[in-house]
């Protein structure tokens, strides 16, 4: 099947994130479960283009948790939290997904634990504690004030006086996820044991949550102030005041990043599986770039937000923020495009509706590097509509509704049965009101639906070695499209993408007539001659007919 075996897996295939209490529910609690998970592995891929076709899962977290941050707060790294199921059942899913070639890829949390982790529960019981040293503890300053001026991202500081030993602890997330002292060698061996305890169990990789923040300046100094600070700021947003020097990036962590891909080099080596390791990461170019190692010895792939973060939405920003992307990588780089995920708005809401996402489905899967495409962005899903008494992000109760991610983590709508197929009982956060057009089978039945356009881009790339693998050779010329070929060897494919919502004519220097191998609109197949018309907000792959 796969004619590039020398390629590992996770530079050709598309990852599909799975935020798992919204997937689907087999408990009847209103919150998916790895069972949910398992039962919908055809969908995602049965090896025919009846399915979406993706390659690898990244899982969010299902660990042990007391759920104050959803998962982000993992109280034991090596379990099942009971309601998403338990190690034999994960088991089995890693079985399931590997026998219909879908990878695994587990949310490695390294920055933080629960305050509820046994771990932080014996650092805290005293100062001599043999653990205290785990996690990062500072005097109040001579006026009782927090150790510096750092702030939590989800507002307020990032330290809590801990009343019974007298001294703080630092958060950068909630006052519940306490940080890990990764200058401590003793802690950086439990966190790599974890690495191991998944590797044991199978899984092909990882995604590494806030990984450029595991190391701070070592002499913990105040953060400059952020000239740029927006003015209508939370009062309590103290983070969003600073400038974050010292708090994340620092030099040393790539020495950490170096260690983790030996780990999973060292695994590779000795049973021959590729493994990913995947950094959730910020930052300017330059530094952001140096994830990858000097020599392509630290990260697979740093997660790439560039194209939802930086930017507007039209032809000319999507370019730059490629081209300029392509550019920086060395060689030994591979690029990767994300255009959603659980912290943002719904893609389709953000680019400003259905059309807009059909478009953006096009560049993602079609840019020349990993795509991750995040579950619902297939059915073209929009921000849920949750009302107040309902919120249950701590980060849009601390900092305000409009800063709420529970509007990306609403179920998953897969037919018209209750709660859209996810449950049958009321869950977690609401269904979408649009659900009864807007899931899974119904478009399924649709031949022109966004779920059947992902599929056909999906099942395309697999067949195309120029879309999966070759080389990107953007296109001089219309200010409101965005045009790029893929080529390797012989395959030349042209992608046209139309950001305007006027109709464009196109005329590319070299080609000739071509065949429209699929229009975003999914209802084109012609053949054009030299100059093609772009509908508003159209994208087309074009092959040209070699005479
Ligand atoms: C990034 C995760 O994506 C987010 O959901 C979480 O709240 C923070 N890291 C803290 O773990």
């Amino acid at each position: 099947m796969n004619k590039h075996n020398h390629v590992p897996w996770w530079q050709r295939g598309v990852i599909y994130q799975i935020y798992p209490r919204s997937f689907q529910d087999t408990t009847e609690n209103g919150i998916g479960d790895l069972n949910g998970i398992i039962q919908r592995l055809d969908y995602l891929n049965d090896g025919t283009p009846c399915s979406l076709g993706i390659d690898a899962i990244w899982i969010s977290p299902f660990y042990p948790s007391p759920m104050a941050d959803f998962g982000y707060d993992v109280s034991n790294y090596c379990d099942i939290h009971p309601m998403f199921g338990t190690l034999e059942i994960f088991d089995r899913l890693v079985a399931e997904a590997h026998r219909r070639d879908i990878k695994v890829i587990v949310d490695y949390v390294p920055n933080h634990t629960s305050d509820q982790h046994p771990w932080f529960i014996e650092a805290s019981s005293s100062r001599t504690n043999p653990r205290r040293d785990w996690y990062i503890w500072r005097d109040p300053q001579p006026d009782g004030s927090p150790p510096n001026n750092w702030g939590s991202f989800f507002g307020g500081p990032a330290w809590t006086f801990h009343e019974p030993t007298g001294q703080y602890y630092m958060h950068q997330f909630l006052k519940e996820q306490p940080e890990l002292n990764w200058r401590n060698p003793v802690v950086r061996e439990a966190m790599f044991d974890v690495l191991r305890f998944w590797l044991d169990r199978g899984v092909d990789g990882f995604r590494m949550d806030v990984v450029g923040l595991i190391l701070k300046d070592e002499q913990l100094r105040d953060n400059p102030p952020n000239p740029n600070a927006a003015h209508n700021l939370p009062e309590n947003d103290i983070a969003g005041r600073f400038l974050m020097v010292h708090n994340m990036d620092q030099d040393e962590v790539h020495g950490i990043m170096r260690e983790f891909r030996q780990l999973l080099d060292g695994y590779g080596q000795r049973n021959g599986r590729n493994y990913v390791a995947i950094g959730e990461l910020w930052g300017p170019l330059d530094r952001w770039v140096r994830y990858y190692g000097e020599k392509g010895d630290g990260l697979h792939l740093p997660f790439n937000f560039r194209l939802m973060d930086e930017g507007e939405w039209n032809a000319q920003v999507m370019r730059q923020l490629v081209d300029d992307l392509e550019r920086a990588l060395p060689s030994f780089a591979w690029p990767n495009y994300v255009l959603g995920n659980h912290d943002r708005m719904r893609l389709a809401t953000r680019f400003g509706g259905e059309k807009q996402a059909r478009l953006a489905a096009m560049m993602l899967l079609t840019l020349r590097g990993t795509p991750t495409l995040y579950y619902g962005d297939e059915i073209g899903l929009e921000n849920g509509r949750i009302p107040p008494e309902m919120l249950q992000d701590p980060q849009g109760i601390n900092l305000g509704p409009e800063r709420t991610r529970d509007v990306a983590r609403t179920p998953m709508q897969w037919d018209i049965t209750s709660f859209s197929g996810f449950s049958n009982v009321e869950p977690w956060l609401p269904v979408s009101p649009d659900y009864e057009k807007r899931n899974v089978a119904a478009q399924t039945a649709v031949s022109t639906s966004i779920l059947n356009l992902h599929r056909r881009l999906l099942w395309l790339r697999h067949e195309s070695d120029a879309l999966s693998l070759g080389e990107y050779r953007p296109v001089d010329g219309n200010a409101d499209c965005y045009n790029y070929w893929r080529a390797a060897g012989e395959e030349q494919l042209l992608i046209a993408l139309n950001f305007s919502a006027e109709r464009q004519f196109i005329s590319v220097p070299g080609l000739g007539d071509g065949r429209i191998l699929l229009s975003t609109h999914l209802d084109r197949t012609e053949t054009i001659m030299g100059t093609f018309q772009l509908r508003p907000f159209e994208g087309l792959i074009i092959q040209p007919i070699i005479a």
